[in-house]
């Protein structure tokens, strides 16, 4: 399968997909979405991949929802195939991904936009973005993660005056409201998430790939977040970067992680 949606590059360890439909707002279509899927695995598979940066293409859009124009004339059944295969394919595989996953959100991040913006780990948001689930005015609701994921950022009261209002928010209101994570010149958004992705990639690979699976733990409805650190905890035990991290601190030299 060739990328035609996508724009990927490397550079010592961090990984940057860009989403690479400018002039439809990178919004995000059945094919984007595969093909994001299929990078998302790439990535996950590749040892020398350390962080990935997810980021849209041109000043305008980091992405400006799911595509309306591919949806539109869906029956009920095709409306929540749509909706189970995108949280499958894209926005549950980006957040259980087994390394770190930063959103540079370079304009206009938009249902399916925010959606992808929320289920990476971290968010960093260029003064230019703006922020909102437009759903309720096309008369749906967000069906890629949105219901859940914004309530756990943000808390339920805010979650539901966004969706209700349909409307959106500027970078430095998504501060306050802790949906992002920094909020920089648009200018400075790549530096900003690079700079995040090296000191991140100076620590363990295996012990980043619990952090994220004991984190998420604690919102899976039937799991048990506390159970699943105490045996993540565990396991780092029995890893060669546990050995050498602690080995490096007692020797008091830099640890060189392989994530083995
Ligand atoms: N799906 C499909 N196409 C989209 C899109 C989406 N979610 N968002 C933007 N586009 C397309 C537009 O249709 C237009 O394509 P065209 O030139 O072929 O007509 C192109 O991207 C540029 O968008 P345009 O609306 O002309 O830009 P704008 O600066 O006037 O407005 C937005 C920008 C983001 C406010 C506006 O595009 C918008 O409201 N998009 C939809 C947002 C949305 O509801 N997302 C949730 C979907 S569930």
């Amino acid at each position: 399968m060739s990328l035609q949606n996508l724009l990927i590059t490397e550079a010592g360890g961090i990984r940057t997909i860009t989403i690479n439909r400018p002039d439809q707002l990178n919004a995000l279509n059945r094919d984007t979405i595969a093909e994001l899927d299929q990078a998302l695995t790439e990535a996950e598979n590749d040892r020398g991949v350390r962080v990935l940066i997810i980021t849209g293409s041109g000043p305008k859009a980091f992405v400006a929802g799911a595509d309306i124009k591919e949806f539109a004339h869906f029956s009920v059944e095709e409306g929540k195939m749509l909706s189970a295969g995108g949280h499958k394919q894209l926005f549950d595989h980006v957040e259980r991904l087994n390394k770190p996953v930063i959103a540079a959100v370079n304009g206009f991040a938009l249902g399916g936009g925010l959606e992808l913006a929320m289920s990476c780990h971290i968010r960093v948001a260029g003064d230019n973005a703006r922020m909102g689930l437009p759903e309720t005015s096309l008369g749906v609701i967000p069906g890629y993660g949105g219901t859940q994921r914004l309530a756990r950022l943000v808390g339920k009261g805010k979650a539901l005056e966004m969706i209700f209002t349909a409307g959106m928010i500027k970078a430095d209101e998504a501060l306050q409201w802790g949906l992002v994570n920094h909020v920089v010149p648009q200018e400075q958004l790549l530096a900003k998430c690079n700079e995040l992705a090296v000191t991140i990639l100076k620590n363990s690979p295996s012990a980043l790939a619990s952090a994220i699976r004991a984190v998420n733990a604690g919102f899976e409805p039937g799991a048990n977040g506390m159970q699943r650190e105490i045996e993540e905890f565990g396991k780092c035990f029995g890893t060669a970067d546990f050995k050498e991290g602690t080995s490096a601190f007692m020797e008091k030299r830099k640890a060189s992680f392989t994530g083995a």
